[in-house]
């Protein structure tokens, strides 16, 4: 099995998200092979015009193999997806939307149908999306809603979330919001 852990933990060594998402990862040691995209490392471009007209030639042609595709086919192949992502500006860093362009291709991740339905073509069968706040959200994650309608388009059926949230209020103890968080994603299967 593998674990895909799409890591967009911006402040790297700094993230609070990190730290949860790599406790959180701990438990597929020697268990299963897990692959780590770190979008701070990789410097996605966003797609511009000619990015996306030179993508769908290759599409036409099926050329699949080309590295045009590389993080679509690997995030369509992995059986289980953790994304690590700090909540920014009601939801999470551009990076992380400009690696989804690079993912979403139609027939790798998804596809139509016939009857021109979208349906999902991605094996993993769960997605967990680990945060942290600087105050309380209280349910408005719009990062975790986005990933909600992502897992929905690619054909991933469960959708889990964790967040420590507050961390950046005046004079809380931030270990204790950070072991709620610990608490919760201990409970996960
Ligand atoms: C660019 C930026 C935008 C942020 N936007 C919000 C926000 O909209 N709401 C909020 O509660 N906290 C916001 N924060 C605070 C972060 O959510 C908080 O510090 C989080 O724990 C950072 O995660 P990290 O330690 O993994 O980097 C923002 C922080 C940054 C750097």
């Amino acid at each position: 099995m593998t674990v895909l852990f799409v890591n967009a933990c911006v402040r790297g060594d700094e993230s609070r998200t990190l730290k949860l998402c790599r406790e959180y990862l701990a438990r597929f040691d020697g268990v299963e092979d897990v692959e780590e995209v770190d979008l701070a490392a990789l410097g996605l471009s966003p797609f511009s015009a000619e990015m996306v007209a030179s993508r769908s030639e290759k599409q036409l042609a099926c050329d699949w193999d080309d590295p045009v595709f590389a993080l679509s086919r690997q995030f369509a192949a992995a059986d289980d997806i953790v994304i690590g992502a700090p909540y920014w500006d009601l939801s999470f860093p551009a990076a992380l939307k400009v690696y989804i362009e690079h993912v979403s291709v139609c027939e790798l991740a998804f596809h139509y149908t016939e009857d021109a339905r979208c349906e999902g073509l991605c094996k993993a069968r769960r997605l967990t999306y680990i945060t942290t706040c600087g105050g309380f959200v209280e349910g408005a994650n719009f990062g975790y809603e986005y990933f909600c309608g992502i897992a929905r388009m690619f054909g991933i059926p469960e959708v889990r979330f964790v967040a420590a949230e507050g961390l950046d209020v005046v004079g809380i103890d931030v270990e204790a919001q950070m072991d709620k968080a610990r608490e919760a994603m201990r409970k996960l299967d």
